[in-house]
């Protein structure tokens, strides 16, 4: 597969594990914001006739996915055969139903306007809770990795007796999965929320679990609000601070702070580049394109 793969400059080690894993080259370009912030492009390698991909971040979408749109149409422009994404965090997949009059339903129209720019996409752990599978709202091939076994691995070799711990029903997939596959017992608990920032998780079987380093392991830690009141339940329990593993540390204003003032480790998956970053997607992400373009 010749491929020639695009990145954004925060994803360069994880674009370097993906162009070993699927023998492509970088390609080169320049990007930057004009005095007015509007995005300037220019393409430098030779993509004609070119099988491209392009790595991405999409958290904060709304200033992510424009500069994203105009170099993949640039890339087009230019007469790329095919150019697909690659997108370790999918954003807008959590407002997935009307739940109030009025609303709008983000991850179709999200789902629409990328599967209108680019030829397929690539993610991992997509937040699949009220549809079960990217085709249900991307009309392009959409192939959803999973974490589970890199964030095993790194349970299996940094964390001493652990019981993975699910904070919420929905978190249920990743945390059974990935307690299977590090070989450790696994507990889900409930979580009810009340709004953004004021979420209230229920106790667990506790006394099972003594003498074991909890994990709590969830798709995505946002404001944090999730983790910590699952973390203090555990501790109020008489269990030791959890580590906690996301697969996607959006980190919303204030969130890290908080974790670390609650005395949380906490660790990601390289999805979104930060100082979390422990556990590396690269290989996964390289196994799904070889996987989409074969
Ligand atoms: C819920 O739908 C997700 O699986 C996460 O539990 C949630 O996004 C975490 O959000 P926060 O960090 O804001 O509690």
């Amino acid at each position: 597969m010749s491929l020639i793969l695009f990145s954004l400059p925060a994803l360069e080690a994880m674009a370097g594990d993906i162009r070993r894993g699927c023998g492509a080259t970088a390609g080169e370009y320049e990007m930057r914001h004009f005095p007015d912030g509007e995005t300037y492009v220019r393409v430098l390698s030779d993509v004609a006739g070119a099988e491209v991909a392009v790595l991405w971040q999409l958290h904060q979408p709304d200033s992510n996915v424009l500069p994203l749109l105009m170099l993949v149409n640039t890339l087009k422009d230019l007469g790329a055969k095919r150019v697909g994404l690659v997108a370790p965090y999918l954003a807008y997949m959590r407002q997935d139903k009307r739940f109030h009059a009025g609303e709008g339903i983000s991850q179709r129209y999200f789902a629409r306007l990328l599967s209108q720019q680019v030829d397929w996409l690539v993610t991992v752990d997509p937040h699949l809770h009220r549809i079960s599978a990217l085709s249900e709202v991307y009309t392009i091939p959409a192939l959803a990795m999973t974490a589970v076994e890199p964030m095993a691995g790194w349970i299996r070799t940094h964390v001493t007796n652990p019981v993975v711990i699910g904070p919420d029903g929905e978190s249920e997939q990743w945390a059974a999965s990935v307690a299977k596959a590090a070989g450790c017992p696994c507990e889900v608990l409930t979580k009810e929320r009340f709004g953004d920032r004021d979420v209230k998780v229920s106790l667990p079987h506790v006394d099972n679990y003594r003498g074991h380093t909890p994990v709590l392991v969830d798709d995505i830690i946002s404001t944090g609000k999730t983790m910590i009141q699952a973390a203090q339940h555990l501790m109020d329990a008489g269990l030791s601070a959890p580590v906690c593993i996301g697969v996607h540390g959006i980190f919303a204003a204030g969130a890290q702070q908080e974790m670390a003032a609650a005395g949380l480790k906490v660790v990601t998956c390289d999805s979104i580049a930060d100082h979390t970053n422990a556990i590396a997607l690269g290989p996964l992400l390289a196994r799904g394109m070889k996987e989409i373009l074969q």
